[in-house]
């Protein structure tokens, strides 16, 4: 068994019949649906809502039961994937695009919980470039704001073209090497006009599954706060 698929099958173990679940993105996520499918088809009464088309697509295949936005208000639980956390929870996510659907999930719910490989545990954020959602409206202006916050940012390209996010929007891959304070470049980020969403999860996660190569989980768990 992979080291991304043993997280991710453990934080399935806690979906309970009756559970309105977050599906997330990406290739750790995956393996969550998989084995939230395989549950669902031994019996398991949920219902979910996905965080991208991928996931929507893959849930669908599996016949995990799909809801829409307006037939639900709040989720119980959302398990995704991240690119970097730290020992609190705070995350680097958006690797695939999809951070601001996974933003409005996880927040929707009364529970995340995030699924890695040990490679993702960091000490300080910022290794991973991140990952930032911006409207395509004047988005020289935004890129260079975001210069300004002390990172090298970067369209983020897919082949020849600027990688569009599911929404219609730009990535700019935001290289800061270290970030000292998340919560203060998180309220930077919010105060530039052309950032829609940024990938700094913070205080929404309040579990962390970690799969380790030698077969191992650690499970980090934080108070939240919400
Ligand atoms: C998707 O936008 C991301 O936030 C993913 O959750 C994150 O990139 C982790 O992806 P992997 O599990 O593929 O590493």
């Amino acid at each position: 068994m992979n080291v991304k698929q043993l997280a991710a099958e453990k934080a399935v173990e806690y979906v309970q019949d009756g559970m309105k679940v977050g599906l997330g993105t990406g290739s750790t996520a995956y393996w969550a649906i998989r084995k939230l499918g395989e549950r669902v088809n031994e019996g398991l009464k949920i219902t979910a809502v996905a965080t991208s088309q991928a996931s929507e697509d893959q849930a669908r295949e599996l016949g995990i039961p799909l809801v829409s936005f307006s037939e639900v208000d709040s989720l119980d639980l959302t398990i995704d994937g991240a690119d970097e956390l730290d020992g609190t929870l705070q995350l680097i996510k958006g690797g695939g695009g999809a951070l601001l659907r996974e933003k409005i999930v996880a927040m929707g719910s009364t529970r995340m919980i995030v699924v890695a490989d040990e490679s993702k545990a960091v000490t300080t954020l910022g290794k991973f470039p991140l990952p930032v959602e911006i409207v395509p409206f004047a988005w020289e202006w935004t890129v260079a704001d975001l210069a300004k916050l002390g990172c090298k940012p970067e369209l983020r390209r897919s082949g020849d073209e600027l990688y569009k996010t599911d929404n219609g929007n730009y990535i700019a891959d935001c290289r800061f090497e270290a970030i000292a304070s998340a919560a203060d470049l998180a309220l930077s980020l919010q105060r530039i006009p052309g950032v829609v969403e940024h990938g700094l999860f913070i205080g929404i996660a309040s579990m962390a599954i970690v799969g380790k190569s030698d077969g191992t989980i650690e499970i980090i768990e934080v108070d939240s706060g919400r």
